[in-house]
């Protein structure tokens, strides 16, 4: 199946959506209103609540101190005034000694007042970004008053500030949870903590990982996206071993291929070498090893004599590595290249209509699809590819439309009755539309072609999840496909989304954690790291508010 199956609208839910949805389902929102109700009685919970300005000391009862202070509770409520007036001032290393000093002569059981004296205090350090601080006071309110609204807040914001992003992100989330996901404010903060850490970890995780080789599956599928790919066109007369090489690499076995090709350049007087550098570049991008691909890329496209078939090949395919790395003016620049080199190759026109279907520019990616097929009127997956761009243009601009694109996918699946990326990208439309029955079918007969694909149970679990919010088939679709293609991170990653969102937390974990080693890219990483955190620190901030989850 081509690439951008993986991508398109029924996708998983963003990480808010299932951070939302995982908490009524898991806690419960009645979990959590018990829990509210609870503790409205004791005396602390006036401190939850409070929407004063973030950046402020509490200052509730200083109204109150009128008379001569005689008590402990009463002198430290009035150094605590006094270290307000200060704060107000601006004078905050005042205030600081102020707070310091009702710290010191509050009694130990008055622990609300506490709890706001350290807070204060807190503000006042923050003031002074003196962070270190800032979490050592936020702490100590915590110890004394765990649900402080202001205090969790507050150290939430300087986790991140001294980059403890995975402390800050557990903050963050109880504190969505105390304020019942009500805050948007919270809620963004969350968000942001959450895709910082995931892009720090992917960096690392990304930089650091071993070449992982996809299934035949896989590789097979990744072909049927190019109708011009020289590695599969040409014809080795001699027994060399690159013909060893591509007999191999068309069946979707990788295992020698780097030995192979090597092999062959390692030859002086081979006539295959730049077909040899394609493949073996071809090979490093299946294995995910970026910076190998690239680097027979770039020696292959300095070669001066080269064919147009290979280069322009070469040029797309290193299109497609840019995109990867989120360089898309360069992947224009390259499909530029390959374009004036090549015109008549309808690979540009497919793979540059993909990139604009992912980015939702349905215009530009119907116009592109149409160009590829001007060039190549039998490839099944560009005519699909246009129906389904066509499809969404309709349900955008012109609802009405859409059956007329369906019917045009209907009259294609009878032009192409045994392919099966025309059947599964129909069927991806008919789910878009609703028509969950009809989608049904036509994943099946995608299967019945194409046994092997984990995609596509992948598509039909999804399917069942839209259709009749049946979690348990979804789940045996999707166990199915990574029995069938254990490589097949997309699986783990909507297992792990539908385990988040029936509030199985453990087995959400475990799912992201097995895609996040299969992920391609590094964004699509940075995407599962978050997942991962956001799944772990639910747990964290379940458990700090003693809220049982699984
Ligand atoms: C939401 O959170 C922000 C930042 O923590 C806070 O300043 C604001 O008062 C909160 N809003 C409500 C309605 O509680
Ligand atoms: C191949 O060429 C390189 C340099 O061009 C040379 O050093 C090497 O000896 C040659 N190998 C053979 C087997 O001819
Ligand atoms: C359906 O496909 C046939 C060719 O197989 C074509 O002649 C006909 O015009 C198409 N119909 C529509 C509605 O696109
Ligand atoms: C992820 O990959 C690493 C090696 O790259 C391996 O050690 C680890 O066991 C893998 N984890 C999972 C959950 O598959």
């Amino acid at each position: 199946m081509v690439p951008v199956q993986g991508k398109v609208s029924s996708d998983i839910p963003k990480w808010q959506l299932a951070l939302l949805l995982g908490v009524p389902v898991t806690i419960g929102a009645a979990g959590l209103y018990y829990y509210y109700k609870k503790n409205k009685s004791k005396k602390n919970a006036n401190n939850r609540g409070e929407s004063s300005k973030g950046s402020k000391p509490d200052q509730r009862s200083d109204e109150h101190v009128e008379k001569k202070p005689s008590t402990p509770n009463e002198i430290a409520e009035s150094l605590k005034t006094e270290g307000n007036i200060f704060f107000k001032k601006g004078q905050y290393d005042s205030a600081i000694e102020k707070y310091t000093r009702a710290i010191e002569a509050c009694p130990k059981e008055s622990q609300q007042q506490l709890s706001t004296y350290y807070q204060n205090r807190a503000a006042a350090y923050s003031q002074l970004g003196k962070q270190q601080n800032v979490l050592e006071d936020c702490t100590s309110a915590l110890e004394y008053n765990k649900f402080y609204v202001k205090a969790l807040s507050r150290r939430a914001k300087a986790f991140e500030a001294v980059e403890k992003l995975e402390e800050a992100l557990n903050d963050a989330t109880a504190l969505c949870m105390l304020e019942q996901f009500g805050n948007q404010s919270s809620i963004a903060f969350a968000d942001t903590v959450l895709k910082k850490l995931g892009k720090t970890k992917a960096r690392d995780l990304y930089a650091s990982r071993k070449p992982l080789l996809p299934s035949k599956a896989f590789v097979k599928n990744y072909f049927t996206a190019f109708v011009n790919d020289p590695l599969i066109r040409t014809i080795v007369e001699e027994d060399t071993p690159l013909r060893q090489a591509l007999e191999l690499i068309k069946d979707g076995e990788l295992d020698n291929i780097e030995t192979l090709s090597t092999a062959e350049l390692s030859n002086n007087d081979s006539k295959y070498h730049h077909l040899a550098l394609l493949l073996r570049a071809t090979f490093h991008m299946l294995s995910m090893s970026s910076e190998n691909a690239l680097s027979d890329l770039e020696m292959l496209l300095r070669e001066k004599e080269s064919a147009r078939e290979i280069k322009s090949n070469a040029l797309i395919k290193r299109a497609l590595l840019k995109m990867q790395s989120a360089n898309r003016d360069g992947a224009m620049k390259d499909f530029d290249e390959a374009e004036q080199l090549y015109s008549d190759n309808a690979d540009i026109y497919h793979h540059r209509g993909q990139i604009y279907l992912l980015s939702e520019r349905m215009e530009d990616a119907l116009r592109e699809f149409e160009k590829a097929i001007s060039f190549a009127p039998e490839c099944d997956v560009a005519h699909a590819q246009k129906c389904y761009a066509e499809f969404r243009k309709m349900s955008e601009i012109n609802p009405a439309k859409k059956q007329e694109a369906l019917n045009n996918f209907e009259n294609i699946s009878k032009r192409f009755p045994d392919s099966a990326e025309v059947s599964a990208l129909y069927g991806q439309a008919l789910t878009d539309a609703k028509d969950f029955e009809k989608a049904e079918k036509f994943y099946d007969k995608a299967l019945e072609k194409q046994t092997d694909s984990g995609m596509l149970y992948v598509h039909k679990g999804l399917l069942y999840v839209q259709w009749r919010n049946d979690i348990n088939a979804a789940v045996e679709m999707l166990q199915k496909a990574v029995e069938t293609d254990p490589s097949c991170g997309f699986a783990y990653e909507s297992l792990g989304s539908i385990e988040v969102q029936r509030g199985k937390f453990q087995p959400a974990i475990d799912a992201y954690t097995k895609a996040l080693n299969l992920s391609r890219t590094e964004e699509e990483m940075a995407h599962i790291y978050s997942m991962v955190a956001a799944a772990k620190a639910q747990v964290s901030a379940a458990k700090y508010m003693g809220i049982e989850v699984n």
